[in-house]
């Protein structure tokens, strides 16, 4: 049976997805940097050879968003419709390549959402209680007193924190805590980086409370509907985790390769919740949570709340996406928390990225229009220098792809603006344009030698570089003469591509620029 061999053989693809962002304001950098590291992976790993399946979306329902709709007198649908047009209007803005985007109001995610429960209630694992909890608005999860700073007060990180008696329904969550522990404790790269497993096992030490899943509606409207018992609505959490499910139930993709999210919803909801949610169900957990820190601007917590980190996204309009894509991913060192300021974001937009990359760049197209007519020389000597960036090629490309595959997206950048400045020092060290004049063979030999090279690393550097600069790459390759990057396999290792293309007469990928003048504000 053909049919069935082509679909066992057929490479499962890559499935990745970022949080859902609430819908009850503007996106800021923390929304941009999710969106913009889980679409270099994306693009990473469909030059990779791998089909991905890229998943991002918005979470619509919950208190959070029925207080602001409340408050801005307007239906809560009308303004989730609104606010997922800018936050997909962001998306468009950064260049992400998504293949999917989820919407919890939508049919086809409260289908799910309300099978799951269905399904959890008839096994029995939901049951109904009362209990006096406390509450976050903000962070739209129940809070116990092991929550409370030392001298009892919650930290800020909950916002507002309110006291609620009520009947409601509950998952057995704390029976799956045994099986949790030993899941995560076997599947040593479910939690990465590696220290945020620990902070997991540690919170997972006190026995577990069961999971409220019910808001009742006399409190909540702006939810999905138990299907056991309309007077309540799913709580937001047991809701918004659904997405990942819900939105490939009937593709095949499950279980997703990698949940990109922020430090603040690890534990106890991507770490604890879902995968437990998950094993009730009898469905397979996630393979990893990719878990990265916080950005600060001006060394402020970005968020909704405080506002400081809409102004940041100017950068993109002013600066490119590109130069803003690339700011971001070598800036933060996935897991750790980063600071966004004027200052880091042009420095490293002139040295990285003009200085560096850009000069290298029109540095080539004019000696190779001067000297060759515009078309690439084939190399001819074979000196130390040669040798030695060949061999800095080698090394920095390794490095590249081991960072990599740990997501360590700004080590890999590192390591290619080694190579990067090492060609810059190539040509300081040869002076093309010193044998430009010289009469002598060795010399013409020297010439082409180092225009070969440095058009051959700009090749491979624009084809690496790809996934993080897409329009700026394409431009790259194209001024040099080479079609634009489409996979890795093949195009990585130093050869004679660049032989005979013919260049551009300029091309400037940084021009300056002056920052917005009235952001970062905090
Ligand atoms: O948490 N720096 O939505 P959200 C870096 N709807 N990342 C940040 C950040 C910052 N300053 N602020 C927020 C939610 N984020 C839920 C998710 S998923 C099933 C439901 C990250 O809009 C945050 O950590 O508050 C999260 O990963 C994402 O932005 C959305 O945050
Ligand atoms: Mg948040």
């Amino acid at each position: 049976m053909p049919y069935c061999l082509g679909y066992l053989f057929m490479p499962s693809p890559f499935y990745i997805t970022t949080a859902i962002d609430y819908a009850n304001g503007s996106p800021h950098l923390g929304h941009a940097y999710e969106k913009v590291l889980s679409d270099v992976i994306s693009r990473h790993m469909r030059m990779s050879g791998r089909k991905v399946h890229f998943l991002t979306g918005l979470d619509e329902h919950g208190q959070k968003v029925q207080q602001t709709a409340l408050k801005r007198g307007v239906e809560p649908q009308a303004l989730v419709d609104e606010i997922a047009a800018v936050f997909k209007g962001m998306l468009g803005d950064l260049n992400i390549s998504h293949d999917d985007y989820i919407r919890t109001t939508e049919p086809r995610h409260k289908k799910v959402v309300q099978q799951f429960l269905q399904k959890l209630f008839d096994q029995g694992l939901i049951y109904k209680g009362q209990k006096t909890d406390w509450y976050s608005t903000r962070q739209e999860q129940f809070l116990t007193d092991k929550d409370r700073d030392a001298d009892g007060s919650w930290p800020e990180i909950y916002g507002e924190v309110t006291q609620t008696t009520e009947e409601n329904f509950y998952f057995k969550l704390s029976q799956f805590q045994p099986w949790l522990v030993e899941h995560i404790k076997s599947h040593p790269d479910f939690i990465t980086p590696r220290f945020r497993q620990n902070q997991v096992l540690e919170f997972l030490k006190e026995p577990m409370n069961d999971l409220c899943i019910s808001r009742p509606k006399s409190r909540l409207t702006w939810g999905i509907e138990l299907p056991f018992d309309t007077s309540f609505v799913t709580y937001v959490w047991f809701d918004a985790l659904t997405n990942y499910y819900s939105a490939v139930a009937d593709k095949g993709f499950w279980p997703a390769d990698v949940h990109v999210i922020g430090k603040d919803i690890l534990s106890p909801p991507h770490a604890v919740y879902w995968p437990c949610m998950l094993k009730a169900l009898g469905i397979e957990p996630p393979r990893q949570l990719l878990v990265h820190g916080w950005w600060t601007v001006n060394n402020q917590k970005a968020s909704k709340s405080s506002g400081n980190a809409t102004n940041t996204l100017s950068f993109a309009d002013s600066h490119g996406a590109d130069a803003f894509r690339y700011y971001l991913c070598r800036e933060m060192v996935v897991g750790q928390d980063a600071d966004f300021s004027t200052t880091t974001f042009e420095n490293r937009y002139k040295a990285d990225l003009g200085n560096n990359l850009g000069n290298l760049v029109n540095r080539l197209l004019n000696m190779v229009g001067r000297n060759y007519a515009g078309a690439i020389p084939a190399a001819a000597a074979d000196e130390e220098l040669e040798k030695n960036l060949r061999q800095l090629w080698s090394d920095s490309i390794k490095k590249y792809n081991e960072a990599f595959a740990d997501y360590q997206v700004s080590h890999a950048l590192e390591a290619l603006w080694v190579f990067i400045s090492a060609m810059n020092a190539y040509i300081e060290a040869r002076a093309p344009w010193k044998l430009a004049k010289s009469t002598e063979a060795d010399d013409r030999a020297r010439l082409d030698s180092c225009l070969a090279h440095v058009a051959e690393g700009l090749r491979l550097v624009g084809t690496i570089l790809t996934p993080v600069m897409p329009a700026t790459c394409d431009k790259l390759l194209t001024n040099i003469g080479r079609p634009v990057a489409t996979h890795f396999e093949g195009e990585l290792t130093w050869s004679a591509a660049c032989t005979g293309s013919k260049v551009a007469e300029k091309c400037i990928l940084f021009p300056p620029i002056e920052a917005p003048t009235e952001t970062p504000s905090a």
